[in-house]
């Protein structure tokens, strides 16, 4: 099965000279989903782990089903006022400005061995700030998986020293 042909490309979105990679067709369907998921089970097993973390709204899409596969737990990372109990908050760069994400303080015991999942590595702002959160929880980074690299943003650049999974790479 070629995981591509379940990723949908839609130009000028959501502005013009942007193509969108889209993995809803992927989750829409049981089998490629299934088939993504076990390749990132896979690496997990590798990466003997303890913990699944994700930022909203796609790392859950992507780490919940390999975290439920492995019996482990998973903890989200959200964006401010998301999260009910204590959190902490790292302040990330986007394309424009800057944006917070919060994890709650209890979320990882230290000394555990986490996982972080997306969907897609793009300038790699949202995987250095989470990756952040885990290190100020005591977590240790051992893998970050996502299904889709978006290679000319060089999102790898900055997270270098930590292993990387990536399904596909446009
Ligand atoms: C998208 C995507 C990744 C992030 C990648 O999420 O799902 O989380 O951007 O970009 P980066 O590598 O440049 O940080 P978005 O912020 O659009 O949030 P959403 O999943 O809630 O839609
Ligand atoms: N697809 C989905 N999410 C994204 C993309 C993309 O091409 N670029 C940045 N976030």
């Amino acid at each position: 099965m070629n995981l591509k042909d379940y990723i949908a490309s839609i130009p000028d979105y959501p502005k013009e000279g942007i193509v969108f990679r889209d993995i809803s067709p992927l989750m829409a369907d049981g089998d490629a989903y299934r088939e993504a998921t076990k390749q990132i089970v896979n690496y997990a097993k590798e990466k003997q782990i303890d913990m699944v973390v994700g930022p909203e709204a796609r790392g859950f899409i992507v780490g919940c089903p390999v975290a439920f596969e492995l019996g482990l737990g998973f903890a989200p990372v959200r964006k401010p006022g998301k999260l009910p109990r204590e959190v902490i908050e790292v302040e990330y760069e986007k394309e424009y400005g800057t944006d917070t994400l919060t994890i709650h303080s209890d979320a990882i015991n230290p000394g555990q061995r986490v996982l972080i999942t997306d969907d897609l590595l793009a300038t790699g702002g949202t995987i250095k700030a989470t990756i952040e959160l885990v290190e100020q929880l005591g977590g240790i980074v051992v893998g970050c998986a996502f299904l889709i690299e978006l290679e000319e943003l060089h999102g790898r650049d900055k997270i270098q020293g930590y292993d990387i999974l990536t399904l596909m790479d446009y």
